[in-house]
């Protein structure tokens, strides 16, 4: 219909190449409340009447309540917005042509893109949430739970379940926060009534709109009201930042669940067997989550070379950045979801991981420090004779010590009992289990307080 003036009848197939009318089903929702927030300042600056706001505005609740009435032009329409005003002249006629007063799609699509985009990060914020309070639950039964923790996939020093637990439970929250601050500051401004770049000769209260949207700002100047996409590209990035670290996440829990680990069992629900390995359970969603976290930095780099070249402005290109952006929500969105499923269903080996605890050396740094500290050596000194103590001893805890005696003359009682060190560890943020305990309230009171 926009066309129809000035370049004529238009080939099908061209139509739809060009179209965006598939991914706008994403908005459909949000582009139709800004044409209410854009009727009802028209009628407030008195360049519609009241009846005429009513009509169109019941006539588009009617074409919301039945999307067909717009999908039906899809092969025939650019875009939502083009395939909302065929269906409105279809309800009621010639008085649909009002709408055009005073807007653009550039304004229009700008505004649904937030709109949308808010709705979908306070989803990914909720999902966050739930994730963050299974995590404290299930690191309240494992604050006894010891087991190495890894530096380079090599056994590095003791630790305990709870410990990581809260680790991923401290990453999420960090997310949670540049989330919030994301919507809050840089998703949540309107730039309804910029028109097509530098505004509209037609008087309306811009501020008046945002506030009807339920926007905390206005985006004061036109041109970067329309044109711009950095609200896409900061929150596509931190999304594509959150999915990598649950892509670690999973690679731990993945490594964790092998026969040569058996830390954990993953729910079966999240087990897929092989067609020809009858013994086989694979930890297909890890696996599926971790590949998604490809696939998200191929769409945020999609988002960023798209966008990388442009001229300021609107250009169709942006049109073109969009269904990457509800992509990335949609994979983040399942991705946590998936994985406080994961958790929260595991089951642990605890004997598995502390065996792994005893078989290994993983106090030598510990015992090392201990001697440093009781007998006044100096930490290098005392970690070159730990070292060769252990090598002489292959790895032996006990024996090492013996060597220690023997050679360097170190009598202090030492306990080579793992479950000491870990109760030594009390720095801030460290295993020691009383501190665990406090530190699990304290996030929790965190949690329900917001
Ligand atoms: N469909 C476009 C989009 O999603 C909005 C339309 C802008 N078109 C235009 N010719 N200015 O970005």
């Amino acid at each position: 219909m926009y066309r129809r003036g000035l370049l004529g009848k238009h080939e099908e197939w061209l139509i739809k190449y060009e179209s965006s009318m598939e991914e706008d089903i994403e908005i459909t929702t949000e582009v139709i409340t800004a044409l209410k927030v854009h009727l009802e300042e028209l009628m407030e600056q008195k360049l519609i009447s009241r009846e005429q706001r009513d009509k169109i505005v019941k006539a588009l609740d009617e074409i919301l309540r039945n999307p067909n009435k717009i999908f039906k032009f899809k092969d025939y329409a650019e875009d939502i917005h083009e395939a909302i005003e065929i269906a409105l002249e279809e309800e009621i006629g010639e008085e649909a042509k009002l709408i055009g007063l005073g807007k653009s799609r550039n304004d229009h699509v700008a505004t649904a893109i937030r709109l949308h985009l808010k709705k979908e990060i306070s989803e990914i914020i909720k999902e966050l949430r739930k994730f963050r309070k299974t995590l404290l639950e299930k690191a309240e039964e494992h604050v006894y739970t010891i087991m190495p923790s890894f530096t380079h996939l090599q056994s590095a020093q003791p630790t305990t379940l709870a410990h990581y637990l809260l680790y991923i439970e401290e990453e999420m929250e960090g997310y949670e926060d540049l989330l919030i601050y994301i919507n809050n500051k840089v998703v949540d401004e309107s730039p309804l009534g910029a028109g097509a770049i530098s505004g509209s000769i037609v008087t309306i209260d811009r501020n008046r709109m945002a506030e009807k949207l339920g926007m905390s700002k206005t985006i004061v100047n036109t041109i970067r009201a329309t044109g711009s996409r950095s609200f896409i590209m900061i929150a596509s990035s931190i999304l594509t930042a959150l999915q990598v670290t649950l892509s670690r996440i999973a690679e731990d829990l993945v490594i964790w669940s092998t026969n040569q680990f058996n830390y954990i069992q993953l729910p079966e629900s999240h087990l897929s067997t092989s067609s020809i390995m009858p013994h086989k359970k694979n930890p297909v969603t890890m696996e599926i989550l971790r590949a998604q976290a490809g696939e998200i930095i191929g769409e945020n780099t999609a988002i960023m070379t798209i966008i990388k070249g442009l001229p300021s402005g609107y250009n169709l290109d942006l049109q073109e950045v969009t269904k990457h952006l509800w992509n990335i929500t949609k994979i983040v969105k399942d991705s946590i979801k998936v994985i406080e499923d994961a958790t929260s269903r595991m089951k642990v080996n605890y004997r598995r991981m502390r065996q792994d605890v005893e078989n290994n050396p993983v106090i030598a740094a510990e015992i090392a420090e201990l001697i440093s500290v009781k007998c006044g050596i100096p930490y290098r000194k005392v970690h070159q004779m730990m070292a060769q103590a252990l090598r002489e001893s292959d790895n032996d805890i006990q024996e090492a010590l013996n060597i220690l005696k023997r050679d360097f003359g170190i009598h202090t009682n030492i306990p080579i009992r793992v479950q000491e060190y870990v109760k030594l560890k009390k720095n801030l943020g460290s295993p020691n289990p009383d501190h665990i305990k406090s530190i699990i309230e304290e996030r929790r009171k965190n949690l329900t307080a917001i």
